[in-house]
């Protein structure tokens, strides 16, 4: 259905500033027929054609749209809300026609060739996640020298989950590939995955066994070795990967060693685990998993033929319970730290306690810079 933009969404600030992508830009939204707020993905300008073809970037919205429909069972990724086009070559659009599709993501892909002739883009509104959960954002260090990273505990949890979407997903022919630290939102218990618009439906050839292979190495090279030592395998420091197709294929090729030594302290048996997918060890998700679960085994988790006992099975629900109280913990600091700056700010407050706000602002900010969990 054609309509204003201003009828169906209001757009406001970009999300994406601390983690840009290539081929799209997204904003905060409301959508104006729910109420809700919305992540608003749309086409970045520069890759539409002047003479109406469909760059791969452009093909890219109906293919994201249709593995995310695909994929919608999975709990763990990001939620597809409507698709659709826009008139408007702005950066952030303001006004001009859309037409939305909800999600007929058919419709939308069939409608993709006539859209592209007449200049509009493609926009997808997905689930909105906090910003807070980016494991980007709460990872890349502030100042150089500090390094986080994710609890043993939580880490496997993360494993765990992420290894269930991709179950799912190759028992559909579909590979992520796309692997990297800011495409995966963490809140200590739930993973939420976006951005499939670089994975791919194979066509069910020869070579597909060496393409899940590939996915799983690129789990374990591109978002669990980060997510356990607080570096990248490649640059070494966390930060933003915009890649174009050919690059996030050949993005993990060339690390078969992980190198442990910033973090000796990580379980051996994880530093095994991890080291054998970076070597593509693992044809299948069920050979990762069951090795992950071995593993887990060794840090209390209850494992299909492995004898967990009551004081390990104990000192694990305690383990969890306190790394619960840490969050708390670090969540209240970061609002005690938010109300100090915000009073340090305020007109007309006299010099004396402006100084004592700063004073307070910088030490909390010195005790999250050695908080416990990223
Ligand atoms: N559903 C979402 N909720 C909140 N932020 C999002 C969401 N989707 C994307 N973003 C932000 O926008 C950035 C770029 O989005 P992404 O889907 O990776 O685009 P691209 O396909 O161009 O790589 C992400 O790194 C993230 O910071
Ligand atoms: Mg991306």
């Amino acid at each position: 259905m054609t309509t204003l933009l201003q009828d169906v969404y209001r757009l406001a600030d970009f999300v994406d500033t601390f983690a840009l992508g290539h081929y799209a830009r997204v904003l905060s939204a409301t959508d104006r027929r729910t109420g809700k707020a919305v992540a608003f993905k749309v086409l970045r300008t520069e890759h539409l054609s002047p003479d109406g073809d469909m760059r791969w970037e452009y093909r890219a919205f109906p293919s994201e749209a249709d593995l995310l429909s695909r994929l919608a069972a999975s709990p763990s990724i990001v939620k597809l809300l409507d698709c659709g086009y826009l008139e408007s070559t702005e950066e952030a659009p303001t006004d001009g026609q859309l037409v939305s599709f909800g999600t007929q993501v058919k419709a939308f892909a069939q409608a993709a060739p006539e859209h592209a002739e007449k200049g509009w883009r493609p926009y997808l509104a997905l689930e909105d996640l906090p910003r807070a959960n980016n494991l980007l954002y709460l990872m890349k260090p502030n100042q150089p020298g500090t390094r986080w990273r994710l609890p043993t505990e939580e880490g496997i949890a993360l494993a765990m989950q992420f290894a269930q979407f991709l179950q799912l997903a190759h028992a559909q022919r579909v590979v992520y590939l796309d692997h990297k630290l800011e495409h995966v939102y963490w809140d200590g218990a739930r993973l939420q995955i976006i951005d499939l618009n670089s994975s791919r439906l194979l066509a069910g050839q020869a070579d597909d066994a060496n393409q899940f292979r590939a996915d799983l190495r690129s789990l374990c090279v591109g978002i669990l070795y980060p997510a356990f030592t607080g570096i990248s395998a490649i640059n070494g420091a966390l930060r933003a990967q915009p890649s174009s197709m050919s690059e996030v294929e050949a993005r993990y090729q060339s690390v078969a060693d992980l190198d442990f030594g910033v973090e000796p302290s990580l379980s051996p048996a994880l530093q095994d685990l991890l080291q054998r997918g970076a070597r593509q060890q693992f044809a299948t998700v069920g050979e990762f998993m069951s090795a992950l679960q071995q593993v887990a085994a060794l840090h209390g988790w209850d494992a299909p033929e492995t004898d967990n006992t009551p004081a390990r099975r104990q000192a694990r629900d305690q383990m969890r319970a306190a790394l619960r109280k840490l969050r708390q913990g670090q969540d209240a600091l970061r609002d005690a730290r938010d109300l100090l700056r915000d009073a340090a700010i305020m007109d007309d407050i006299s010099p004396d306690l402006e100084a004592e706000l700063r004073r307070l602002v910088k030490a909390a900010n010195q005790m999250l810079g050695n908080r416990v969990i990223p």
